[in-house]
């Protein structure tokens, strides 16, 4: 199964360099960022979401579970029966995923629905801990990383296309604060995997980037 795994630090550009790739190899793209944001909005409209053992007793209930489906290779994340898709891209939802990927009871209930879905058809995951944990063998490993200051630039430059006039410096204290608490929690926290390949995309334009992890995909075909 050609599996590959695509982990790296937010704002990097993997969701939009593994739609891409994705779409080129005639696969379908799961965007696990995604189903962290649902689990993590729905979990922020039932409980305190700081409180860990109320949302790990919700997991159990399964009322934080996660499903997806594609339509014209378009991913729709449901949760709790309901298509969240229109509602995740917020800052609100970011800031709860972020909040809640630290419970291990989220993370294993998580995994084990992205890895039931690897198992059914080739796809490119994108996240976090593919490479260490979702797809241990996954014979495609890529950690697309970024200088925090380039990663920072194209998040002013998105908003700036949106009609915002964002503070550089504040946007950069995010990234940090983002790298931090994703490599620093206790539960798979963010690291590239031994036998991962780096793409540094600092310098790199967006097809040049698709083009380097499409080559090492077809280098493992
Ligand atoms: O990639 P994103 O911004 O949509 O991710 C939202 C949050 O979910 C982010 O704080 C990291 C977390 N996440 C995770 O812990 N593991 C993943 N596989 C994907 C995302």
């Amino acid at each position: 199964m050609l599996n590959i795994a695509l982990d790296g630090p937010v704002g990097a550009g993997k969701s939009t360099v593994a739609d891409e790739v994705a779409r080129r190899l005639g696969i379908l793209h799961l965007d696990t960022g995604a189903m962290y944001r649902a689990c993590g909005l729905e979990a922020a409209r039932l409980a305190d979401i700081q409180d860990e053992a109320a949302v790990s007793r919700l997991c159990e209930e399964g009322k934080l579970q996660v499903t997806v489906t594609y339509t014209d290779g378009v991913q729709h994340t449901f949760v709790g029966g309901r298509d969240v898709t229109g509602l995740i891209r917020t800052q609100e939802a970011g800031t709860a995923a972020s909040c809640v990927s630290r419970y291990p009871a989220v993370r294993r209930m998580l995994v084990s629905a992205q890895q039931a879905l690897a198992q059914t058809m080739p796809m490119l995951i994108d996240g976090r801990d593919i490479g260490t944990v979702v797809l241990k063998n996954a014979p495609v490993k890529v950690y697309l990383t970024a200088a925090p200051e380039a990663r920072a630039r194209r998040r002013l430059a998105q908003l700036q296309e949106k009609g915002e006039a964002p503070d550089f410096e504040a946007i950069l204290a995010e990234v940090n604060a983002r790298d931090w608490q994703d490599m620093h929690r206790e539960a798979d926290p963010l690291r590239c995997a031994d036998d991962a390949v780096v793409v540094d995309s600092s310098d790199m334009t967006f097809e040049q980037t698709v083009e380097a992890i499409l080559t090492l995909a077809k280098a493992a075909e």
